[in-house]
């Protein structure tokens, strides 16, 4: 992840968050869409969950430059995953959704190399997500 790719994933999550309850309904009809057996494990109200996972998206991205220091809460994040249920093979088609939601947000203004900084920046967090799932190290708060 080069400082460039941060600075696009920064300004493109800028403007995707200015629609942030279209974006966030995109995402999970696509979600349900092509993975429609993930449905189930979503037990609460979906629109409150998109707000929740806006937010949490909006957290990572402001702190891309410093990721060592949220690493501590996304293995939290990860670890009540595992709680929902969700699985290893799931983090690539929520990837797929993400870029599908921000692509189809940004519209003409989506390039290849936004592509290529969302995809690097979503590898390293779906990488720390499966290993915070995986590890049976102490659960932070
Ligand atoms: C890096 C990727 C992901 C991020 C940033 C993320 C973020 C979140 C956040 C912020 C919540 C709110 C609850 C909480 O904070 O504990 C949540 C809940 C949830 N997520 Fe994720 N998530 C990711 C990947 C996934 C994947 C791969 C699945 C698999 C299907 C999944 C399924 C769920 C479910 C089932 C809930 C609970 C929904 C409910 O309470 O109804 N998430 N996620």
């Amino acid at each position: 992840m080069s400082p460039q790719q941060i600075k696009l994933v920064k300004e493109t999550w800028g403007f995707i968050i200015a629609k942030s309850d279209k974006a966030g309904d995109l995402f999970y009809t696509r979600l349900f869409e092509v993975a429609p057996g993930v449905k189930p494990l979503f037990k609460n109200d979906i629109r409150l969950q998109a707000r929740k996972l806006m937010a949490m998206v909006t957290y990572i991205v402001t702190k891309l430059d410093k990721l060592d220091v949220i690493l501590p809460e996304i293995k939290s994040l990860a670890q009540r995953h595992k709680k929902y249920g969700a699985m290893k093979d799931h983090y690539a088609v929520v990837g797929e959704c993400l870029i599908h939601t921000l692509k189809t947000g940004m519209d003409d203004r989506w390039n290849a190399e936004i592509e290529a900084a969302w995809i690097a920046v979503y590898k390293v967090l779906a990488a720390a997500m499966i290993e915070g799932q995986d590890s049976s190290t102490r659960q932070v708060a």
